[in-house]
């Protein structure tokens, strides 16, 4: 349930009745317990407009919200805030909706279709960890969006197209009994083909020759190139598998895809006078942006001409209404220059919502970028081996699980750090990587969440069947439980707007942290708790639990029943 639009909805029906009509009607979490459970503090700038005494405004209000039910307690305060004690029959009445299968959240009424491209690694280099975040961030937006009823089209636009491939085809040929195993590293392949190319002046004249092949269509170099693009993409597929993340084949739509489009598109664009030539290169000029330059001097295309035609096929073929783009902030600029040119070459109208979900660095702790000791990139398939050998040695410690136990649950737990790690962190700042944080137990971690939810279910193992589907609000900490498990659908629809996945984290983890709370004061299954209470609270501990099984598997993670 949306509990902030009711409350929003009862404060505007209040305003209604007295005629007045607010600027705004959004309720806030209360600061302080002692002013309720929220607090509507719209009244002061709207009495400052109508010229009106805010406390006579707000009392005014307060007195029609005081016949509805939803509350038990109205009170003005100060200038002319108001505060909101929630009714705890109403709690009461609600908390079984969070134990269905979607934990009591509704579909947004706008579904639509979004297209989110994420992941996107260049093919003619080894993945690396901003490519990881783009991977876990854009996966768990996907999945939020589907969630919320949305219909969701993933893209994995690969760098799979440019001069490079040249050279890197000419080194594939050459090698053609290692292929597979050459490629598993990326980057060491790409290096030893440089240095072919460097080398040796024949082989250097062959890969400029492939280029050109490729550019023209030749069939065989095409094979060649295909062979190259499908054995890395089998490699970066194990990553996506081992990742868990639901991204397949079927996403890549890379930027040979839109290779054919290109010399239209910019004709288009010229037509339209969106694109000038200036000094033999096809630009768009900005008024407070560098140019952007879609076809250069000697007719070759660029980043940004690709990623126009993206968008084109994406609002023709594919009919998004939003279009996602989960990449590094270093972009920003590019995206805003794209952007802007859809706009004025009309490919978007003002209905599409065209979107650069940015995110910082991946650092490491002494704040300098992360990578190898030597200075190379990490490969991701090491990473995630790392971070499940490091959950396996911490879970499996004075433990006895059978092997195939183990093995499952260092992997959920292993993979769930890695990803809550950086999903956990407002995605704007730079993130450091940091091992020991990642799979601490204490703090805002995957680690502690999954605790907390093996230790609810534990308690559900141990306790008699469910009798009375009754909820009883028994104490304050029961109602602070009951109010966050019940506010799950808010924060799902700000995350959902603020394309802020931390928004979910931060929310399970107080959701749990309350849990732990609550059932340090109130006994569940000890003697002498009368069976309608306990009954009570084993239904608030499944609540609970429903609601974080929900939402890790919102953001990609997994849970195990018992840890
Ligand atoms: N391949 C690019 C990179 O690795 C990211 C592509 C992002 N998506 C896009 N449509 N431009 O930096």
């Amino acid at each position: 349930m949306q509990l902030k639009s009711l409350l929003s909805e009862a404060i505007r029906d209040s305003f209604k009745e007295l005629n007045i009509t607010p600027k705004t009607t959004q309720v806030n979490e209360a600061a302080k317990p002692e002013f309720g459970d929220f607090q509507y503090n719209g009244v002061m700038a709207l009495a400052k407009e109508l010229k009106e005494n805010p406390r006579e405004i707000a009392n005014r209000v307060a007195l029609v919200l005081k016949e509805n039910p939803l509350f038990e307690r109205v009170e003005v305060a100060g200038p002319g805030f108001i505060n909101l004690r929630i009714d705890k029959k109403f709690l009461e009445d609600n908390l079984l909706q969070a134990l269905d299968s979607r934990a009591g959240v509704r579909e947004k009424e706008d579904k639509i279709r979004v297209v989110v491209d994420y992941s996107s690694p260049n093919m003619a280099k080894q993945m690396h960890v901003g490519h990881l975040r783009s991977t876990v961030i854009g996966d768990a937006l996907a999945n939020l969006f589907e969630f919320l009823g949305d219909e969701v089209i993933r893209q994995n636009h690969i760098g799979d197209w440019g001069t490079q491939f040249g050279m890197l085809i000419a080194y594939f040929e050459e090698n053609a009994k290692e292929r597979a195993k050459e490629l598993s590293d990326l980057e060491r392949f790409y290096q030893a083909a440089k240095k072919r190319f460097d080398e040796d002046e024949e082989f250097a004249t062959k890969a400029r020759e492939y280029v050109v092949k490729l550019q023209s269509g030749d069939k065989e170099c095409l094979r060649l190139w295909r062979e190259f693009i499908d054995t890395t993409l089998a490699h970066t597929q194990e990553i996506y598998d081992k990742l868990g993340v639901k991204l397949g084949l079927d996403d890549v739509r890379g930027e040979s895809f839109y290779n054919s489009d290109l010399p239209n598109l910019v004709e288009e664009l010229e037509q339209k006078g969106v694109a000038k030539e200036s000094e033999g290169a096809k630009c768009i000029f900005f008024e407070d942006k560098a140019p952007l330059i879609i076809q250069k001097k000697d007719g070759g295309y660029l980043y940004a001409t690709t990623d126009l035609a993206a968008i084109k096929y994406r609002v023709q073929e594919l009919k998004a209404k939003r279009i996602s783009y989960v990449v590094d902030a270093r972009q920003s600029e590019h995206f805003k220059q794209v952007f802007e040119t859809a706009k004025r070459a009309k490919i978007v109208d003002d209905s599409i919502i065209l979107e650069h979900i940015a995110f910082g660095m991946v650092l490491d702790k002494s704040g300098k970028p992360f990578k190898t000791r030597e200075g190379g990139t990490i490969k991701l398939k090491d990473l995630i081996d790392e971070a499940v050998r490091r959950a396996r040695e911490i879970i499996g410690k004075d433990r006895d699980y059978s092997d195939e136990e183990l093995e499952h649950i260092a992997k959920v737990v292993g993979v769930g750090a890695l990803k809550y790690a950086d999903l956990s962190i407002n995605r704007l700042s730079n993130y450091v990587f940091d091992w020991d944080k990642m799979l601490s137990l204490d703090g805002n971690t995957a680690l502690y969440m999954q605790y907390a939810y093996a230790r609810i279910n534990s308690i559900l193992r141990k306790a008699p069947e469910i009798e009375s589907k009754k909820v009883i609000i028994g104490d304050e900490l029961e109602k602070k439980l009951a109010l966050k498990i019940l506010s799950f659908e808010d924060i799902l629809n700000r995350a959902y707007i603020e394309a802020m996945p931390h928004l979910i984290t931060n929310y399970l983890y107080e959701l749990a942290g309350l849990f732990m709370k609550f059932y340090e004061n109130n006994p569940i299954l000890k003697e002498g708790v009368k069976s309608e209470i306990r009954d009570s609270r084993l239904l608030l501990a499944k609540a609970t639990a429903n609601v974080i099984k929900k939402g890790l598997n919102i953001l990609g993670i997994e849970v195990v029943e018992r840890i």
